[in-house]
């Protein structure tokens, strides 16, 4: 008589698939780091923010290209400040860590750009025409051109603050999109769909330097008192 054949998969081992595939669904699910640090990130336990408000080289303009974005990488020194009020009054010299840390994010740079509404693809780049001519060198009212017409985005989705792509379809129509959600949004960061409740966020303070260097502080378009619209953007 043949022996009967033993389950490979005991009843054991399906259990703990399960399990495993629990703590693998509940990972997946986790917002982003930049969703869980925000709150400790942006402000202390003074209320004052820990990262640093200086001026971050992102790239040269010239490394913008013509018709997409490129993302860029910078990195911002934080300040950490782990006591609150009662225990830095008690001990006024240790309320800062002496461990340097720096927050990373990315950077979107494009020229401003029209979409053909019926297409979706780019109509008119407004990119400064001075730039065949040159990479540096640029007059006060030629970095104030440039500035003008940049996109300086971050990367943290308005929803929940994933990192965004950029795709290219099969039509040749370029769009930002947020892989955990769906959401859209054109090359000049404006919401197309999908779950954000808004555009992009744009770094508002931006310089651009006779050099062509383009340099931002940490600070985004978040308009203050808007309850609903809280943000997801370290
Ligand atoms: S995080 Fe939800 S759509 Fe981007």
């Amino acid at each position: 008589m043949t022996e009967l054949q033993k389950d490979p998969i005991t009843r054991g081992d399906f259990l703990g698939f399960g399990l495993l595939g629990t703590v693998v669904g509940a990972i997946l699910t986790i917002p982003p780091v930049a969703f869980v640090l925000s709150p400790v990130i942006k402000t202390d336990l003074l209320g004052e923010s820990d990262i640093d408000e200086g001026w971050q080289e992102v790239a040269s303009v010239s490394d913008i290209p013509t018709d997409e974005p490129a993302s860029f990488t910078i990195e911002f020194p934080i300040e950490q400040i782990y006591a609150g009020p009662d225990v830095q009054n008690q001990f006024p010299d240790e309320k800062r860590s002496d461990e340097e840390f720096t927050l990373k994010n990315a950077v979107w740079l494009s020229w401003k750009s029209e979409i053909n509404h019926d297409t979706g693809k780019i109509a008119k780049v407004e990119r400064p025409s001075f730039l065949d001519e040159k990479s540096s060198g640029f007059s006060e009212s030629e970095r104030e051109e440039l500035k003008k017409n940049i996109n300086v985005l971050s990367n943290s989705c308005a929803h929940l603050g994933c990192p965004v792509r950029w795709l290219i379809n099969l039509d040749g129509k370029g769009e930002f999109l947020c892989p955990c959600h769906g959401g859209l949004y054109d090359i000049n960061g404006t919401y197309e769909g999908g779950p954000p409740p808004r555009d992009m966020y744009r770094y508002v303070n931006v310089k651009i330097e006779e050099d062509g260097k383009l340099y931002v502080k940490h600070g985004y378009d978040i308009e203050p008192g808007l309850d609903k619209q809280q943000p997801y953007v370290v």
